[in-house]
């Protein structure tokens, strides 16, 4: 299973964490400064250019801002038999909240960009450092919140987070993404706004 993380940013970072078990490749628009990013990560972490890393990979994590989200498909070309794991938040430039919601949702629109994709809502809910400090929060599996049209692509995100040692949540169709970006937005401001900070992670009990 090779995996391809498109940015190299925080959640990039925090998703290498958590799956050092695969062959992950880092997909960049600077795939040089990538490649000084993948080698803190160990020999089964490479890095590529954003199309290189795409025809590679199994899984294509989009760990890039919501705004940039078009030009990445466009740089990976479409995206097409993909398996894509879209974990934006589609924040107000203030993170006062959503800036699109209720009527759809960043997963609903990057599927719209990417029509041959198999676009997973996930991991948006997480804060990066609770990845990078390898998925455990107070001693607990964080829950990954899953949602997503494709029931196969579902299922193979959920076992790669499971394998991973995270929890997983199918939580049904992408359409309800809306309600997961919801949760993150909810998280946000209780991480920043409330004073509560990023060692927090929203969940289910009963699940
Ligand atoms: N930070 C969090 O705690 C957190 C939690 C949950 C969800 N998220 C979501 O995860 C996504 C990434 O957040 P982050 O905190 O990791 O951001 P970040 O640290 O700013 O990293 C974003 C990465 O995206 C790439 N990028 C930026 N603009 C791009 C463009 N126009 N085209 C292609 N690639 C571009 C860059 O990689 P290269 O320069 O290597 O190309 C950059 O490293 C966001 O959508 C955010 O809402 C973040």
């Amino acid at each position: 299973m090779t995996l391809a993380i498109i940015g190299t940013g925080n959640m990039a970072k925090g998703l290498a964490t958590v799956f050092s078990g695969n062959a992950i490749v880092f997909g960049s628009r600077h795939p040089s400064e990538a490649a000084s990013v993948a080698s803190g990560f160990g020999v089964s972490v490479s890095a590529a250019s954003i199309p290189d890393a795409v025809a590679k990979a199994d899984i294509v994590f989009l760990a890039v801002p919501y705004d940039a989200a078009a030009a990445v498909v466009k740089a990976a070309g479409g995206l097409a038999g993909k398996i894509v794991v879209d974990l934006t938040n589609p924040m107000k430039a203030d993170f006062s909240g959503l800036a699109i919601g209720f009527s759809t949702s960043a997963a609903e629109e990057i599927a719209r960009l990417a029509p041959q994709a198999k676009v997973v809502k996930g991991f948006n809910t997480l804060f990066a450092s609770v990845l990078q400090n390898g998925g455990k929060v107070a001693g607990t599996p964080a829950a990954v919140l899953l949602a997503g049209d494709d029931a196969g692509a579902v299922a193979q995100v959920e076992a790669l987070v499971k394998a991973a040692g995270l929890k997983a949540i199918v939580a049904g169709p992408l359409a309800a993404s809306r309600n997961i970006e919801a949760v993150a937005a909810l998280n946000i401001g209780l991480g920043y706004g409330q004073g509560k900070g990023t060692d927090i992670a929203p969940t289910w009990v009963g699940i």
